[in-house]
């Protein structure tokens, strides 16, 4: 260990879902590598991830994965300070990977583990490569699987305002495209294909849960997708059958679909985070998460922080996606404030409240 007070460097290990990534940070937000192999392959021909399938995947692949981002930052195992882990949430094999992994390192070069809360870590990746900001902040996460909005102190003291009820956004992106015909995980094709269609051609619901309300719910805009593009579904014999499907339809009209959908699912996240805007007197708003890559979200979150005179800091495209490096980052600040872990770490599907409704980062 060769800790020196500047901001330790710490290896990151990320396995909570279908990336096996390992990343290499120095003074908490320098990414000296940012290593990521992805599933996507394994599963796509299920439209969704496989837990079991998940698991050994990510079994095969941390070893070569964390060599690779050893060598790439050009760091070698007895200078790290630290190994850094997402133990929570996420699939609970695909955490146990991780973890084992992180710990057998911790253990074996006699330096500190550091679990870390995989939703607080996608706000850190808007700050990586990049100057520290001032809180107290908003945060927005967006990703495959979840929706939330924090209200943070610091980087690693956050408050949990409100979730998704049902499914998170990203998941309402990849269903949506699915029905659309559009391939998984569809989220980036169904982005691009609304830019070349009317957002207006069709209605759709954006749900209000009470205006006090900073839950989200996407599943009925899912649904509503369902009907509208493939009809009411008709009684034949006993069973439901549809009598459309994405086939049937132009490709203007899937575009325009695709418009109207991300139309509705942009201003519902818009108007839960704009309350919560006004109701916290902050100068700094985070942003993360895989859909924190859509083109209309990035632009109207733009518009909106010039509009409020907010340091908006959006993920760089590559730390959009669920990646090492912003583990790394959150667990370096940990790190300074000498939060680590011992031998007793373990992976847990669900975020970890503390006292006064607060998150453990
Ligand atoms: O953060 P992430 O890599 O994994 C989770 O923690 O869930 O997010 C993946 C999600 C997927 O649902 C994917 O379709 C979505 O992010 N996504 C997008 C875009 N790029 C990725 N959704 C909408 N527009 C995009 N451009
Ligand atoms: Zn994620």
């Amino acid at each position: 260990m060769s800790y020196d007070g500047n901001g330790p460097i710490v290896l990151g290990i990320e396995t909570s879902c279908d990336e096996t990534a390992a990343a290499v940070v120095d003074t908490c937000t320098h990414v000296k590598s940012n290593v990521i192999a992805t599933q996507h392959d394994l599963h796509r021909i299920y439209a969704g991830v496989v837990p079991e399938i998940a698991s050994r995947a990510h079994l095969q692949r941390i070893l070569p994965v964390v060599r690779e981002s050893l060598t790439e930052a050009g760091v070698t195992l007895s200078q790290l300070d630290a190994i850094a882990v997402t133990n929570r949430p996420g699939l609970i094999g695909s955490l146990l990977v991780g973890v084992s992994a992180a710990k057998a390192l911790a253990w074996s070069l006699e330096i500190p583990v550091i679990g870390v809360d995989h939703i607080i870590a996608h706000l850190y990746a808007g700050l990586l490569d990049e100057e520290p900001a001032d809180f107290p902040a908003i945060g927005l996460v967006v990703s495959g699987g979840h929706s939330s909005i924090f209200h943070l102190q610091s980087s690693i003291d956050c408050e949990l305002l409100g979730k998704t009820i049902d499914d998170a956004v990203g998941e309402a992106y990849d269903k949506t495209a699915t029905i659309l015909g559009l391939g998984y995980p569809g989220g980036p094709a169904l982005d691009k294909l609304a830019q070349q269609g009317d957002d207006s051609a069709h209605d759709l619901p954006i749900a209000q849960l009470g205006r006090d309300s900073l839950d989200f719910s996407f599943s009925g805009l899912k649904t509503a997708m369902l009907y509208a593009v493939r009809g009411q579904p008709q009684k034949q014999g006993n069973s439901h059958v549809f009598m459309r499907s994405a086939d049937d339809l132009t490709p203007q009209q899937i575009a325009d679909f695709a418009a109207s959908f991300q139309r509705a699912a942009v201003t519902a996240l818009l108007r839960k985070l704009k309350t919560a805007l006004d109701r916290y007197n902050v100068s700094t708003l985070l942003v993360g998460g895989g859909v924190s890559a859509n083109s209309r979200l990035r632009s109207e979150l733009t518009e909106l922080a010039d509009k409020r005179n907010l340091d908006l800091r959006l993920p760089e495209m590559q730390y959009c996606m669920d990646n090492a490096a912003m583990i790394a980052g959150l667990a370096s600040e940990k790190f300074k404030a000498k939060a680590f872990d011992d031998w007793s770490l373990t992976a847990s599907p669900r975020m970890q409240p503390t006292v006064a409704g607060r998150i453990e980062a």
